[in-house]
């Protein structure tokens, strides 16, 4: 689905977050980034969301290469994955289910199936009972599930995630995996970024390490060589 060939992304100031990065992640993979602070792990996820464009190299998705996409393809692309940042704003004076159907309103939807889509999207994530809190009434671990329902209520078939566990207790980490597990469970394709390898769910998942900018580890392709 995704593949990377020789990813170089220099920064303007001349540092190189990533410097040669080549990896194929196939359709319906749940697949964890790994790597210290600085390492290029939130550089790689927003390259691959085509949020920024790679200084060189080539990034396809289902044979498309997405760096030469003019910016307002780019815009249409993104649409369709969905994203999980750890800086994206929630509007305080929308409550949780106006904040969770902000995507569907930018793809023209409303009625009642923009409310039954948001009704099901709060429901993944366990925040049915909270519809109409203010974002501002919720814990961060609950905001950090609306996110994640604003990210997924338009049912993308991607769901790209920067720390979505960052700042929450191990427990409550683990809730949040369980949910981007469910997804995965359904076959949507499930990208992580995470610095707390202590909550990865592992062994079953692909665990790529990030060193200096490089793929420095592929869980996938080690066990593979074992076999
Ligand atoms: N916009 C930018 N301009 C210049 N340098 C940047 C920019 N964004 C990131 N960098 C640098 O690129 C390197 C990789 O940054 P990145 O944010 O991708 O790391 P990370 O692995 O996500 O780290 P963290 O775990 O702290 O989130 C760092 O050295 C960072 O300072
Ligand atoms: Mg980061």
């Amino acid at each position: 689905m995704i593949a990377l060939n020789a990813v170089v992304k220099r920064y303007p100031d001349g540092h190189e977050a990533l410097r040669g990065v080549t990896l194929d992640i196939e359709d319906g993979e749940m697949v964890f980034i790994t790597g210290r602070s600085g390492a290029g792990k939130s550089t790689l996820l927003r390259l691959m969301s085509g949020i920024e464009r790679p200084t060189s190299g080539t990034i396809s998705m289902h044979g498309r290469d997405i760096t030469r996409l003019s910016s307002s393809a780019l815009a249409r692309l993104r649409r369709n994955i969905g994203l999980v940042f750890q800086d994206h704003q929630l509007l305080t004076d929308r409550n949780v289910e106006e904040n969770a159907a902000l995507p569907l309103r930018v793809a023209g939807l409303y009625g009642k199936e923009l409310r039954q889509r948001v009704a099901i999207a709060l429901e993944k994530v366990g925040l049915q009972g909270q519809a109409k809190a203010s974002p501002l009434a919720l814990s961060g671990g609950e905001r950090q599930r609306l996110c994640i329902a604003r990210a997924i209520v338009n049912r993308p078939r991607l769901v790209i995630a920067d720390e979505p566990t960052g700042h929450l207790d191990k427990g409550y980490a683990h809730t949040i995996l369980d949910i981007f597990k469910s997804f995965h469970s359904t076959g949507v394709t499930v990208i992580i970024a995470m610095h707390d390898t202590d909550s990865l769910p592992l062994p079953e998942s692909r665990v790529l390490g990030l060193e200096d900018g490089l793929v420095g580890g592929d869980s996938e392709a080690e066990s593979s060589e074992a076999m």
